[in-house]
């Protein structure tokens, strides 16, 4: 059996090789085909390095564009390559652009199309990021849940063939990562071994394109930094290049703000569990964040991980500046939570369930 795999953005990056691993022990062939969506060393080859990635058999290096350019450039050369390599279903992963190409063209060859992280929802149709997941999703042939939320918002949209509760991918690669990495190492590497923090990461278009959120949000980590809160900040190209057009960052940056290039998926995971909060519009943080037991503030209007934010450990704060710094000071400083551990995102063998799935069923 041979699968074809369409990865591009970083959170594919750090999902895909645990799968990619469990359908090898399956004897499942897979050939990888990276869009080049994210393209930075720091964004993409970073992770290939670090969680031993095979080199894709094809690299599109489409890079950046508007949606419909991008994904346009992504369905011509997609179509492409699986009319020629013919494989017996595409993998896709999560809600990027990347997804949303590979899905419509295996879709429109007739090829099976494998969802995994399928279900997620904010519903929030004004995110890129919901209408490339409603799409795949409606139109894949197996879905992979990560939470039985997940399954019950697929249901009310009518999908229920083929779809299967296997747990988080994230949280098998985090639960192998933590067993490899020191993290004193890394803390110290960072100049952060002696010293409480909080982790910062933005990206979302809401919060980058529209220059009022992020003015907002960069000015919350101004002044808690200028109290005195240690912050390191990786920043996310997109957010960087924003930025720049609202503000002349060397005049905000103070001693207290480390304003760093995107850090790699090791380092991130010592940074997440070390932190004594993290502040973050991203998806997968926000649950890595309640794995490693550091609670998140999101200043967004709403998540797709809405259990965390139910049980009080995320917490869903207006992209306002005070708001923001009066959430975050609290947390700050408050001990940091023991954490009920469940198992509502599985027991770290999601991969393995869904290769044997797609063995037992193609
Ligand atoms: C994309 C996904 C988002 C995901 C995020 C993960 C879509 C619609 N969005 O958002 O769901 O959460 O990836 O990080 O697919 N850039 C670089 N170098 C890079 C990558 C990006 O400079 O290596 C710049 C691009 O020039 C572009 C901007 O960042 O201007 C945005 O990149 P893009 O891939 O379009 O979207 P993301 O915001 O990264
Ligand atoms: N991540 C990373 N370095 C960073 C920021 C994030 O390795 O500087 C990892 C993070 O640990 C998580 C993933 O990237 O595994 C999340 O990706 P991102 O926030 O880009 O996208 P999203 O999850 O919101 O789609």
């Amino acid at each position: 059996m041979k699968v074809a795999t369409i990865i591009g953005a970083r959170p594919q990056f750090i999902k895909t090789p645990i799968v990619s691993r469990e359908l090898e022990l399956q004897g499942i062939s897979e050939i990888l085909i990276h869009t080049g969506q994210h393209f930075d060393t720091n964004m993409s080859e970073v992770f290939f390095n670090q969680l031993n990635i095979k080199t894709p058999e094809y690299n599109l290096n489409i890079n950046s564009g508007f949606h419909g350019e991008q994904t346009g450039r992504m369905l011509v050369e997609l179509e492409k390559i699986l009319l020629s390599i013919r494989p017996d279903c595409v993998i896709v992963y999560g809600d990027t652009n990347s997804t949303l190409a590979g899905a419509l063209t295996a879709s429109k060859l007739h090829i099976p199309l494998v969802h995994i992280e399928a279900g997620l929802r904010s519903y929030n149709r004004l995110m890129p990021e919901e209408i490339n997941r409603v799409i795949t999703d409606t139109i894949s042939d197996f879905l992979f849940a990560p939470t039985s939320d997940a399954i019950k918002n697929l249901k009310l949209e009518g999908v229920t063939r083929n779809v299967f509760h296997v747990g988080d991918v994230m949280l098998d690669v985090m639960q192998e990562t933590l067993r490899k990495i020191n993290i004193e190492d890394i803390l110290s590497k960072n100049g952060l071994a002696d010293e409480n923090f909080i982790l910062v990461t933005i990206h979302r278009a809401e919060n980058t394109d529209n220059l009022g959120n992020l003015f907002q949000i960069w000015n919350s980590v101004i002044k808690l930094s200028r109290e005195g809160v240690r912050i390191v900040f990786p920043v996310h190209p997109r957010t960087l290049q924003k930025l720049k057009q609202l503000t002349n960052i060397e005049n905000d940056i103070n001693v207290k703000l480390n304003l760093v290039p995107p850090l790699s998926y090791f380092e991130m995971i010592a940074l997440e569990k070390s932190s004594k909060l993290i502040i973050t519009d991203s998806g997968g943080v926000q649950k890595e964040g309640y794995f490693l037991g550091t609670r998140c503030l999101i200043p967004r209007g709403e998540t797709e991980w809405t259990k965390l934010v139910e049980i009080g450990w995320n917490k869903l704060v207006q992209t306002d500046t005070d708001s923001i710094v009066q959430s975050a000071l609290e947390i700050f400083n408050s001990p940091k939570e023991v954490r009920k551990l469940s198992n509502y995102f599985g027991n770290g063998d999601a991969s393995k369930k869904i290769a044997s799935i797609l063995k037992e069923n193609l």
